[in-house]
């Protein structure tokens, strides 16, 4: 059963002169991410809200190696490590990481949507979202369009990988996306963790519509792994449930390391190279929700995630890109 199922990535690509970009990887999957592309030789950057955080998490990445540090792909020289500053939840605050890394970046081959929170208490962003929609969907959002056309210039092979959730399917894209009316912590996480598999479909379909090719998009369930995810479960289910349901679970919760290998899967293995749009769990193709292999549900929430951001959605991918592209250098 998936449930139980711990695979590992097989590829002992190695990723030298590669630049990866991994959004939350202080911690987490994320962190674990960043360790095993660190060793294999790629420059990691680590897009964290948290500078003092991220700081920690460079010298634990830069003294310690995976578990199996005797792996081929660990073997040779690590690559390099660079901190930039990034909080998802501010439109602001995406737009001037996207742009520094533009700035001082001369390519990027791998962007890695990670960061996530799950079932905060409910509260608005700056930008008059709601949390996690923001966080986890529309601020990934924003800052893969951003960074597009660098990845454009870094080919010949690109990737964008979506971390999502199994729990997707109990999810939906509600019209109220903020769920002003009818807010639960659950719900606005599933309907995020739906939007990133939406999303990932959706920008495949445009990028082979625009003739864009080398670029390639995937999102997928990374398993359940005692991460810091639960840190809001003890003020919005019961108090100590974050404890409670670690200790519970624990048997068949992951590890970080073994939560980040479907990541690593659709990061870097070689068959996977040839498959775009699709959805991974336990580093192989899984089948989503039929909600999350809808195309026109995948298209309304494109248009709809452009409106909230004042972006023109109906033009075609490459203008749409263009514009975007000026519009953040003003
Ligand atoms: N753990 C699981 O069982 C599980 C299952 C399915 C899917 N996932 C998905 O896996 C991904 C990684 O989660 P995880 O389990 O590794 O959780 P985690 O340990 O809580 O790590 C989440 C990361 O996201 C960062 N983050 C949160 N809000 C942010 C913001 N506004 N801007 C920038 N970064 C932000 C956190 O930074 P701070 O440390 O500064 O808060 C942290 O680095 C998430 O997308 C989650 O939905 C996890």
């Amino acid at each position: 059963m998936w449930l139980f199922r711990h695979s590992q990535c097989t590829s002992k690509v190695r990723l030298v002169g590669k630049t990866v970009v991994i959004t939350g990887a202080n911690t987490g999957i994320g962190k674990e991410t960043a360790r095993d592309l660190y060793r294999r030789g790629a420059r990691v950057i680590l897009a964290c809200r948290d500078i003092q955080k991220a700081n920690d998490a460079l010298e634990d990445l830069k003294k310690n190696p995976p578990s199996r540090a005797d792996r081929k792909q660990f073997q040779g020289n690590p690559g390099e490590l660079v901190i930039y500053r990034l909080d998802l939840s501010s439109l602001k605050s995406v737009k001037e990481c996207a742009k520094n890394l533009l700035t001082n970046e001369s390519a990027i081959h791998l962007l890695i949507n990670n960061a996530g929170v799950m079932m905060c208490p409910q509260e608005t962003t700056e930008d008059g979202f709601e949390l996690q929609l923001q966080t986890n969907y529309i601020g990934h959002f924003l800052l893969t369009l951003l960074l597009l056309p660098k990845m454009q210039s870094s080919l010949p092979v690109c990737r964008i990988v979506n971390v999502s959730s199994r729990i997707h399917i109990f999810g939906a894209i509600h019209d109220d996306l903020n769920l002003k009316e009818s807010y639960t912590p659950l719900k606005a996480y599933m309907q995020s963790k739906l939007a990133n598999i939406l999303f990932a479909k959706e920008l495949a379909r445009r990028l082979k519509e625009a003739n864009i090719s080398g670029i390639n998009v995937y999102s997928l369930h990374p398993g359940a792994i005692t991460t810091e995810l639960g840190r809001h479960f003890s003020e919005t289910v019961f108090p100590g449930a974050n404890t409670v349901l670690r200790a519970i679970l624990r048997p068949i919760l992951k590890n970080p390391e073994e939560g980040a290998q479907t990541t690593l899967h659709c990061a870097v293995d070689e068959k996977a190279a040839n498959e775009t749009g699709l959805y991974y769990q336990e580093c192989g193709v899984a089948t989503p929700h039929w909600r999350a292999r809808n195309d026109q549900i995948a298209k309304d929430l494109w248009d709809v995630t452009c409106r909230l951001l004042h972006l023109k959605s109906d033009e075609d991918l490459a203008t749409f890109l263009k514009t975007i592209s000026r519009q953040i250098a003003e």
